[in-house]
């Protein structure tokens, strides 16, 4: 009964979204079932956040304040702090953090205290989805046992499923409603409610056999990038070795129609997922008893790539005769990839501390950030964006490029600069003074 009425409601429209966790995630997704023509309701404990969605202000790069200002106004979407109004909507999207701890562990606490949340509001008829990345075996073991607290059953009084967030920050070809979408119940009802809600809002749907199936996917999906970068980052090592552009051997290989997929090498690895996710699976590897090797090596190699980098730092000033210590170094680029605002385990950080702990008189600049954030890991990096103009850059000893932002220019630091360490290849355009650059 409560099913099919859910069911009606979905097909009319006229049920209710709910997202908690209104960040790079949570906010596409309002997005795309606001575009679709359903009413929004979004919950972040952050009120900060909240009060400037409130305001019509938009806090991620690519969504438009108008946009947000224009769906509060209509209250197609109403953000709230107010986790009491979580009985309002019929279906709630869970999309908070899953960080690791200190000690690498998977931390759930962001997922359990939602659950929580959820369950002291929870009603006959409601559909929950956690889309925030995790290891397979979280939305059964974790946080089905907290929903049921309360009393009421799952399948019975309200529907749970898995889907997970396949978000491509920056990449202006795939919004939250063109990626398709993966999605696994904990029953068939569970999976039939979901598949029906994703369905009205993003164009494919894909169904799997249960959650399980669907979180394995997600890591799957990460762990493949991070292996795959791995491995390029080892190359790049070798073919610098032997005199070869491993960026040329790239462009070249990826000629072949079938059987090979480009990856690029850089300074190491960032973001919220790629660096992360793989070490969710390792966990439970280690709690069955087994090791994962393949994470475990990309892991090692990613997180060399920093000191790799300061290594070639150091062999380029050392060419011009100069030490670290004392030589004044921009870092171009803190966003953890090109053309986004979100520094969140950039690789850039690390090459900050290695340079301080070296002795530069350090600087950086990044269009999209002009402060570094407060972070957990890097407390003492207290900086704020340089502005680039001809003066600065030639003042400078060298210009390491770490993130390839499309706004630079690259003739223009090109021909400012006195030295460049590129690793990116966002130079690889420059005609003019190449004698410059080193690729790192
Ligand atoms: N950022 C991406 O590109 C991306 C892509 C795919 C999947 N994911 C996954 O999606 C999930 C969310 O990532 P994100 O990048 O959107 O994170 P985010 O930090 O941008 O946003 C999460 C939001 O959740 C809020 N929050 C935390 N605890 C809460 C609670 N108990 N109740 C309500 N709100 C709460 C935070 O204040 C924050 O605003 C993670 O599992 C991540 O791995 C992220």
């Amino acid at each position: 009964m409560a099913e099919m009425m859910l069911k009606t409601a979905i097909e009319n429209k006229t049920a209710k979204v709910g997202v908690i966790g209104l960040g790079y995630v949570g906010i596409p997704l309002i997005q795309a079932f606001v575009k679709a023509g359903f009413s929004t309701m979004g919950y972040d404990i952050d009120q900060k956040k909240v009060d400037r969605l409130l305001a019509g202000e938009s806090y991620i790069g690519h969504i438009s304040s108008s946009w947000i200002a224009d769906c509060i106004g209509s209250k197609r979407f109403v953000p709230t702090a107010d986790m009491r109004r979580l009985a309002e909507p019929d279906a709630i999207l869970i999309c908070v953090p899953t960080p690791l701890s200190d000690s690498r562990d998977p931390d759930l606490s962001y997922i359990e205290a939602t659950a929580q949340q959820i369950a002291a509001a929870l009603r006959p008829g409601q559909l929950i989805v956690l889309e925030s990345t995790t290891y397979p075996g979280t939305t059964r073991d974790v946080v089905l046992p907290i929903l049921e607290s309360g009393g009421l059953k799952v399948g019975k009084d309200f529907y749970l499923a898995y889907s997970p967030e396949r978000e491509d920050p920056g990449n202006p070809n795939y919004t939250a409603s063109g990626i398709p979408k993966v999605v696994g119940g904990i029953d068939s009802d569970s999976s039939e409610l979901a598949q029906a809600l994703y369905g009205q809002a993003v164009v494919k749907i894909v169904p799997v056999a249960n959650c399980e199936v669907a979180e394995a996917c997600k890591i799957l999906e990460n762990t493949y990038r991070s292996v795959n970068i791995a491995m390029v980052n080892e190359l790049k090592v070798l073919f610098d070795r032997i005199g070869i552009d491993v960026w040329e051997v790239i462009e070249a290989a990826k000629t072949k129609p079938f059987g090979f997929q480009a990856f690029y090498p850089g300074p190491g690895l960032g973001g919220h997922c790629i660096p992360i996710d793989p070490f969710y699976l390792s966990w439970v590897a280690r709690k069955h008893g087994l090791i994962t090797r393949f994470i475990e090596l990309a892991g090692e190699i990613n997180t060399s790539m920093p000191l790799y980098v300061i290594n070639r730092v150091t062999e380029a000033l050392n060419e011009v005769g100069k030490p670290v210590r004392g030589s004044k170094i921009c870092i171009l680029g803190v966003a953890y990839k090109k053309d986004v605002d979100d520094p969140r385990e950039s690789p850039s950080f690390e090459l900050m501390e290695l340079l301080l702990a070296r002795g530069a008189v350090l600087s950086y600049n990044d269009p999209q950030v002009p402060k570094v954030p407060k972070m957990r890991r890097h407390k003492t990096l207290d900086m704020t964006s340089q502005p680039l103009d001809p003066v600065f850059l030639a003042s400078q000893d060298c210009v390491l490029i770490a993130t390839g932002h499309t706004a630079y220019d690259y003739d223009f630091i090109v021909k400012h600069s006195r030295l460049i360490v590129d690793t990116r290849n966002a130079t690889k355009n420059v005609r003019s003074g190449r004698e410059k650059i080193r690729k790192a």
